[in-house]
């Protein structure tokens, strides 16, 4: 059932816990989470990256990902994650998704809510939500690590633009980690209670399970999966590869890869707590 990502999110605002939202690639990276999503009667966000919207790949991964939604027993959202610029934000709407990331982070804060505040309006007249972000999340490769984001520049970044969620820096990064994250948990709850909006946590690749109860505790409603999703992915076929008996058929040699998918999927929906949510 498809769902808008403010509706997705107010369900797990009210039931106190937290939506897993899996990056997709491919038609078998939907299967495996949506597998794993009607298994334990879960709510999921399926997304993606605009890297895809903005190559000819998204106009065909959307359509399998907005079917997936549309045809699955549970509520899933089909979100844009990331949205740079205005372009991908017009073909995500224009091709039936139900949220959108509009990531000014990079940008002076005036810059970041014009921006924002324009995809707030434009996809508003859809009934679309729209997730912000304030502390630019950036990639663990990154020389260092940008300030965490500021509960007050957090609260004026929500009443000036409408965003209804927010993406915070609170320790998090993009990819594998290279040492274990310490979340600062704190300052969750505290840029949870000034800007009142449910907070999204991207990097959830390799945050420890304790870290992500503590932070879905604080008020974090939307974990991002990517990388993982990713690793699943080339397990499996990886392990189709070494099967002697392989089927060379390409349905049956993507069995493996959907089913890891699945098994990580289902391993975030149980940390997340949104299992048996539906
Ligand atoms: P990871 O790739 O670190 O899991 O992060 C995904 C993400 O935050 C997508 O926006």
């Amino acid at each position: 059932m498809l769902v808008t990502l403010q509706e997705i999110i107010a369900m797990a605002e009210e039931g106190g816990y937290c939506i897993p939202s899996f990056n997709v690639y491919n038609m078998e990276t939907v299967m495996g989470v949506i597998d794993a999503a009607e298994e334990l009667n879960a709510p999921v966000i399926l997304q993606l990256y605009p890297r895809l919207i903005n190559q000819e790949c998204g106009y065909y991964v959307s359509p399998v990902a907005l079917a997936a939604a549309q045809k699955a027993k549970v509520p899933v959202c089909l979100h844009l994650d990331h949205a740079a610029g205005k372009e991908e934000v017009f073909k995500c709407l224009r091709w039936g998704f139900t949220g959108i990331m509009q990531d000014g982070s990079s940008l002076s804060f005036e810059e970041n809510v014009k921006l924002t505040r324009g995809a707030v309006e434009m996809c508003g007249v859809l009934g679309i939500g729209v997730e912000g972000e304030i502390g630019h999340v950036g990639s663990v490769n990154d020389e260092a690590m940008e300030e965490f984001t500021d509960p007050q520049e957090a609260k004026a970044f929500v009443e000036q633009t409408g965003v209804c969620c927010l993406a915070v820096l609170v320790g998090n990064a993009h990819g594998h980690y290279k040492k274990t994250p310490n979340l600062d948990i704190p300052r969750v709850k505290a840029i949870r209670e000034a800007c009142g909006v449910p907070l999204v946590l991207h990097g959830g690749t390799g945050i420890p399970e304790d870290q992500v109860k503590a932070a879905v505790a604080a008020g974090v409603r939307k974990f991002n999966i990517g990388t993982d999703v990713c690793c699943s992915f080339a397990e499996g076929t990886k392990e189709s590869v070494n099967d002697p008996n392989h089927h060379l058929a390409v349905d049956m040699f993507m069995k493996k890869p959907i089913q890891t998918v699945k098994e990580m999927a289902m391993g975030k929906i149980r940390m997340t707590g949104a299992e048996g949510k539906a």
